[in-house]
């Protein structure tokens, strides 16, 4: 999918991920190693993998050099029709505070809407970032993809001594919050 940005102080184009994959699969992978350079690579390729037009969708913002300088993913909730889960939301960080985390967070919701979908959730350290967008507060809410947040800290310990995951345990300063779309 190629769209021109809705910011006009950027230049972008919006893809998701299986519509590109050949172009953007190694880009993708080291965005996500900037961050959370643990992930197991196997299940990380094995997700990125998973992205289709019916979710879960692994959108990008490609710039004028046709690199990948954003990534999210967005997941169906389990337990709301219309919910969408946002995760792993990044921006090079080469790239960091010109408005592309803003930038991919409002396509994400043009995409959500386009879908008929209500809402978005995502589970997050920055919650300022997210406040200034309009995300509030709220409960958690989990995803087929996302089922670590329904285990208990020791379970969830357990689980990422064997897959070496990338989740913060002392997760006392994240936060659940959640935006109305529309
Ligand atoms: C968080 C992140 C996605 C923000 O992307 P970014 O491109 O730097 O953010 P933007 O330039 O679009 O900023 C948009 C607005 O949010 C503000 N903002 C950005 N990061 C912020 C933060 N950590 N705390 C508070 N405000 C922040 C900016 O000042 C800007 O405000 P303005 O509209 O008033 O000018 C990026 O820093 C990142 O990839 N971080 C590492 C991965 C991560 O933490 N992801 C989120 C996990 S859920």
């Amino acid at each position: 999918m190629l769209d021109n940005s809705n910011d006009t102080r950027l230049f972008y184009q919006v893809e998701f991920l299986h519509d590109c994959l050949d172009d953007y699969l190694d880009q993708v992978l080291a965005l996500l190693g900037q961050e959370w350079p643990k992930f197991n690579r196997k299940t990380r390729l094995e997700s990125l993998k998973k992205s289709n037009n019916n979710f879960p969708i692994n959108l990008i913002l490609v710039n004028e050099h046709k690199q990948c300088v954003a990534h999210c993913r967005m997941s169906r909730v389990d337990s709301e029709l219309e919910g969408v889960l946002v995760e792993s939301v990044i921006v090079d960080k080469n790239y960091r505070g010109k408005g592309y985390g803003k930038a991919i967070m409002m396509e994400a919701e043009h995409i959500a809407i386009e879908k008929r979908m209500s809402s978005i959730y995502l589970s997050t350290f920055k919650r300022e970032f997210y406040k200034k967008l309009g995300y509030r507060e709220c409960h958690a809410v989990t995803s087929l993809s996302s089922n670590a947040d329904i285990l208990s800290k020791t379970q969830l310990r357990a689980l990422l001594g064997v897959f070496g995951g990338h989740h913060q345990i002392n997760n006392s300063d994240r936060v659940w919050m959640s935006k109305r779309l529309g």
